[in-house]
């Protein structure tokens, strides 16, 4: 594809990637209740693949938000679909595709604290560390990756390219058009 200018992660490097974070997250959550909270869109290539690799009983559900525009540092979110699932008493993990600023997840991660979930925790695939405008712990990360734009594996521009099975950098010349 054109306006793909670089392959980050292939198809196959992604899976190997969620194969690991599926073993660890096994192991972790052993014996407890836990329920995958996927963010849509972006996240959901990333949760159909990760919960097929968790060897629990497992339950998930998702969610959709939208940043306020002019959002405050304390990441003020709009949720559009909550969940139709009881949380209390069980253990959140939240799946995301990728961390930038952390204002939404840290805004959520209070709200289901507040829900009296039994504990709040996040994976996403990819994280921007230098991007961050909030200090939030994110318990299982893909990559670390620079601050480009990606595209694929449930990641948008303009909501285009979330199908591709890889992850890619976008060529910036189409960001401007
Ligand atoms: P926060 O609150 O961490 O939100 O700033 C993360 C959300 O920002 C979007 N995002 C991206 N989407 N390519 C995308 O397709 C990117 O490079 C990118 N960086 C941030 C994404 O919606 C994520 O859920
Ligand atoms: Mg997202």
């Amino acid at each position: 594809m054109t306006e793909i200018k670089e392959i980050l992660f292939t198809r196959e490097e992604i899976q190997k990637k969620v194969q690991e974070l599926g073993k660890i997250i096994s192991n972790d959550y052993k014996g407890k209740k836990l329920i995958l909270v996927g963010i849509l869109k972006g996240a959901v290539p990333f949760m159909a693949d990760l919960m097929r690799e968790i060897d629990l009983d497992l339950e998930y559900d998702f969610m959709d938000v939208s940043s306020y525009s002019g959002t405050t540092s304390v990441g003020e979110v709009r949720i559009l679909k909550d969940i139709s699932t009881h949380i209390e008493g069980k253990d959140v993990l939240f799946v995301e595709d990728i961390i930038d600023t952390g204002l939404t997840l840290s805004y959520l991660t209070d709200l289901f604290k507040s829900r009296a979930a039994n504990s709040v925790a996040i994976t996403t695939l990819l994280s921007k560390p230098k991007r961050r405008k909030i200090d939030i712990y994110v318990k299982y990360i893909g990559y670390e990756i620079e601050d480009k734009f990606v595209v694929g594996y449930g990641m948008d521009y303009n909501e285009k390219f979330r199908s591709l099975p890889y992850i890619g950098v976008l060529d910036e010349s189409i960001l401007h058009k």
